[in-house]
């Protein structure tokens, strides 16, 4: 049988490799908006991760009218009122890269101590289809914000991400490691569920 295409509305290098690593296997062929090159760039004007989730899959569906996915996730600090939260991404601006962006976060959190520390991931995984409407997919990792910055895998701000169940930052896991436990991991695995459901009907 043929690979099924799935469309990943976005150019966040960090996020399409996950969802490659995680659908790939199962026999989907992962695209995204690079293979889209003439697909212009979408407001997120949205208050929330599903809403902005969404968004970035209905302007695919809507432009190319294909079936298309997107991932809306971000980092939320108690310390911080859950800031950035849907505003990761442009935290600090867009363009500045996570190695300063963590570290102000760690300089501003130096006298959060224990159990204020918590954080979370949110993703919302929205799925849009012709003429039908939106499903989305919406998971959480509860975490910690580290006290200093450690690992090399992953992206953005996984080496300030502390996971207590491994004792070990996001940045510190294995890919395997990650994709088991995180917010985008259980969110693929969702949506999983739902295409095999969807394939059966
Ligand atoms: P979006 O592209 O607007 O959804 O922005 C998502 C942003 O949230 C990313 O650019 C990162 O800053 C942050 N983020 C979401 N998921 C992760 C993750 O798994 N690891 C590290 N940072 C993440």
């Amino acid at each position: 049988m043929e690979n099924k295409v799935i469309v990943v509305a976005s150019t966040n290098s960090g996020k399409i490799r996950e969802f490659r690593q995680m659908l790939e296997p199962e026999g989907y062929t992962v695209k995204c908006l690079a293979d889209y090159p003439d697909m212009p760039e979408t407001e997120e004007n949205g208050t929330t991760f599903r809403e902005n989730a969404v968004i970035k899959a209905q302007a695919v569906t809507d432009r190319y009218g294909i079936e298309a996915i997107s991932d809306d996730s971000g980092l939320s600090i108690d310390a911080f009122n859950g800031e950035p939260g849907v505003h990761s991404a442009r935290f600090l601006g867009h363009d500045t890269p996570y190695d300063y962006k963590n570290r102000v976060i760690l300089e501003k959190m130096k006298d959060v101590k224990g159990e204020d520390r918590g954080c979370h991931y949110t993703c919302a995984i929205a799925i849009t289809r012709p003429g039908r409407e939106p499903v989305v997919f919406e998971e959480i990792c509860r975490c910690r914000i580290a006290d200093e910055p450690k690992g090399e895998n992953g992206f953005g701000y996984d080496p300030i991400v502390y996971y207590e169940p491994l004792g070990k930052t996001m940045a510190e896991m294995s890919k395997d490691e990650k994709n088991s436990i995180s917010h985008r991991g259980k969110a693929i695995r969702d949506l999983e569920q739902w295409l095999q459901h969807e394939e059966e009907h």
